[in-house]
Order: structure tokens, then C-alpha cells, then sequence
């Protein structure tokens, strides 16, 4: 099973958006896992499969090392997930509070998981400890960044920290760098360009354009890509998936 984790540490800068759309794209051709990292349930609620009341059956319990019962089916035959919430944030206090190994419990869960040929895990944005345990546990790594949204700040840091994490057990490729819901204005031209000089090729050459459909979607509870099969979200998701697959081979 390949483990794909999507990070970035500030917030709105589609790694729920982009997880979902992986999840249910890839999904048309493997088994797919995905994981909700976050304790706001976004990617729980886009498969309808979010309850804020109880860890029992979500990455609360990955935390504690186990995953059997965790893993909810969806209306997607080829799509199971194991959901997030609020409990996500008592579980990190108490598991750092123990003085057993914290950092590879979702490498050992995962690692005993038959059936899948693909996670993808959805994470917060900050480093927490069930993020650190997910850089671990992954084998590789996908940053989606919105060219409006100061991403550009704290890049540089993030990329260091991602790595540092990454390096205290087994080391994840950076896949890629995504450039997701873009309109194309001066300034976002500007930070492209910024971007591109200073990554080159860690950024895909796709990028995902703003579409409305993107944010109806989640007031339907469904992938964009399931949601819209034209507009131009979708479009590029399903663009990038071709262009992701590629850069795997
Ligand atoms: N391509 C897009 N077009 C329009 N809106 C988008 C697009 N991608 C994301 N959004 C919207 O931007 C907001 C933040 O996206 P989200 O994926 O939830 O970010 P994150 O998980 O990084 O916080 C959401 O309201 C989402 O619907
Ligand atoms: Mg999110």
C-alpha cells in the first residue's frame, strides 16, 4: 500500500480539497484508503461518514495503535476511510503524555493493513503528533499551496521541517508541490513565477483552477470530481492525477 500524505502547515490551501479528489479519482482504478488527519472532519464529512461523538472508528484510535474497527466503508465500493474529530486533540495530549514511542504508531497500524493499494492521508495544519506520525508512516508527500492565501510565507521553514521529520525514521519523497484553486490575476502570475524559479520541477506543471463547483461540493457532501464532471476543478484534478501517476513510474 502506498502511503500518501497531504500537508501544508497553514489552513485553506486545499489539502482537503486535493485529498478528496485523489481519493475518488484513484479510486476509479485501486482500492483506496483515506485517512482524515484533522480534527474538523472536512475530509470525514465529503464522504458523509463524520460524527463528532465518539474516537471508537477514527484516526484517534491510530493514535493508539489500533486500526481494526476504524475503518468505515462508504457508498463508494473502492473507498474506505477512517474518520477524524474533535477527540483527535484530547488523544494528542494524552498519548504525549506517555513516555512509550509516539512517532510510528500509524506505520505500525498501517503496516498490518491488507487490501488497499493507496492512502491518502488528509492532515491539519499545524504539526502535531498525529501529524508527525503520518509524515512517518508515509511514503510520500504532496504540499498544495494557494497562490492567494500568503502561502508563499514560511515555505522555506515548512519544507525544513516537513524534511526534519521525515528523516528521524524513514525518509518520504517530497512528490510535489500542487497549485491549487488558481485564478489567474497579476500577482498570482508573480508568485507562480516566484515558485517555479526557486522549486522548478518539485512543482507539478498542473494546477487545479478555482471553480465554484469546489465549494458546493462540500455543501453536498461529495467529491468535486463526483460532483462536476466538467468544470474546471475536476478537470485539472483528473489532469493531475495523469501527471502525478507519470512522475511515479
Ligand atoms: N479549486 C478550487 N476552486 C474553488 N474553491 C476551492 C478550490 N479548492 C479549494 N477551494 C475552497 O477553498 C476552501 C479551502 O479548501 P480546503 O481544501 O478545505 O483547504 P484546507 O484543507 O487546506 O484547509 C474550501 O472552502 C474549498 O471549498
Ligand atoms: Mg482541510
Amino acid at each position: 500500500m502506498k502511503i500518501t500524505s497531504i500537508v501544508n502547515l497553514k489552513g485553506g490551501t486545499g489539502k482537503t480539497t486535493t485529498s478528496v479528489a485523489m481519493i475518488e479519482l484513484l479510486s476509479r482504478k485501486e482500492r483506496v484508503l483515506g485517512i482524515d488527519n484533522d480534527k474538523q472532519g472536512n475530509l470525514s464529512q465529503a464522504f458523509k461518514r463524520y460524527t463528532p461523538e465518539r474516537m471508537i472508528g477514527s484516526s484517534v484510535m491510530l493514535l493508539t495503535g489500533k486500526t481494526r474497527g476504524n475503518i468505515l466503508h462508504t457508498e463508494n465500493p473502492y473507498i474506505d476511510i477512517i474518520p477524524c474529530n474533535i477527540y483527535m486533540e484530547k488523544a494528542e495530549k494524552e498519548v504525549l503524555l506517555g513516555n512509550v514511542a509516539q512517532h510510528d504508531r500509524y506505520q505500525k497500524a498501517l503496516s498490518e493493513l491488507v487490501g488497499y493499494e493507496r492512502c491518502i492521508i488528509d492532515n491539519p495544519p499545524d504539526i502535531g503528533m498525529n501529524v508527525v506520525n503520518a509524515l512517518i508512516a508515509s511514503d510520500e508527500i504532496i504540499i498544495p499551496i494557494n497562490l492567494d492565501n500568503y502561502s508563499l510565507d514560511g515555505m522555506v521553514e515548512m519544507m525544513s521541517q516537513i524534511q526534519n521529520i521525515t528523516e528521524i525514521n524513514r525518509k518520504a519523497n517530497l512528490t510535489g508541490i500542487l497549485i491549487t484553486d488558481f485564478e489567474k490575476t497579476e500577482a498570482a502570475l508573480q508568485a507562480e513565477e516566484w515558485l517555479r524559479k526557486e522549486y522548478g520541477k518539485r512543482i507539478f506543471s498542473i494546477k487545479i483552477r478555482h471553480s465554484r463547483q469546489a465549494k458546493d461540493a462540500t455543501l453536498c457532501q461529495v467529491p468535486v470530481t463526483q460532483y462536476s464532471s466538467r468544470c474546471g476543478a475536476t478537470q485539472d484534478y483528473k489532469k493531475f492525477i495523469e501527471e502525478y501517476l507519470r512522475r511515479e513510474r
